[in-house]
């Protein structure tokens, strides 16, 4: 399996970085794709990926740090998209709950690395959380021709429904959809084409049941596979595999 979204290079990962691939790689999940949320993140990210078979790294400036964003940033982030185990550029988008960072400021980032990654021919992966209408409209009119995925999609099946029909995107669906209060997740899990479902656990965080309260990390996948499976009552497991590898071309 392949955990679509894990941030091997969170410290809490990262310092125990042989232990968590093993105990993946135990239970099945033996491929991860490592998304960036700062400079430094993007950097260790891009720096386990080379260092580790069937890793895979992504690089960009999360919404809650857009204000760090400048040119000297780009520049790195152009740089680092020249190595060839750096597979797209996230996670990217619009935080509008925390608002760590100004509103016109994310926006503003968001659509500038839209334009990186038209630019380098990669796909991006998008945090959208109390944002959906702005992030879609977004992609709409700056990310023409671009493919790319929404992780740990939390809205509803009809934004999933928009998501994929008028973008083109995949949806990617974790830990949520295994809480016992779950109603949307459930419900996108249900509806969404399989073609167009991925993967994740979003480790460190969004652990899944019954692990919650613990620290999230891949080897918890499989408890999210399963519940999907329930749900569908259809096998998930090689079709998103394929979908993730055919998304950032791995
Ligand atoms: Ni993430």
């Amino acid at each position: 399996m392949i955990d679509s979204h894990c941030h091997l290079n969170d410290d809490k990962l990262f310092f125990d970085l042989d232990g968590i691939i093993a105990r993946a790689k135990a239970v099945g999940v033996d491929t991860f794709t490592v998304p960036g949320y700062d400079l430094a993140s993007s950097i260790r990210a891009v720096e386990i990926a080379k260092a580790n078979d069937n890793v895979y790294a992504l690089v960009g400036i999360h919404p809650h740090d857009a204000i760090t964003y400048s040119a000297e940033v780009e520049d790195i982030l152009k740089n680092l998209l020249n190595n060839e185990k750096v597979v797209g550029i996230g996670e990217i988008g619009l935080d509008y709950h925390y608002d760590n960072s100004p509103r016109e400021k994310q926006r503003e980032v968001f659509i500038k690395q839209l334009e990186l990654a038209k630019k380098a021919n990669k796909p991006v992966v998008i945090h959208s959380r109390e944002a959906f209408l702005e992030t879609f409209e977004i992609i709409r009119d700056y990310g023409k021709g671009l493919k790319g995925v929404f992780h740990c999609f939390s809205g509803s099946a009809d934004s999933a429904m928009r998501v994929i029909k008028e973008l083109g995107f995949y949806i990617s669906l974790g830990g949520p959809v295994t809480f016992k209060n779950a109603k949307q997740p459930l419900e996108v899990a249900e509806t969404i084409p399989l073609e167009l479902l991925l993967i994740e656990t979003d480790s460190p965080y969004l652990t899944p049941h019954p692990f919650r309260g613990k620290q999230n990390e891949p080897a918890y996948l499989p408890y999210i596979a399963d519940r999907i499976v329930g749900i569908r009552g259809e096998s998930i497991i090689e079709m998103t595999i394929a979908n993730t590898k055919k998304l950032f071309e791995i």
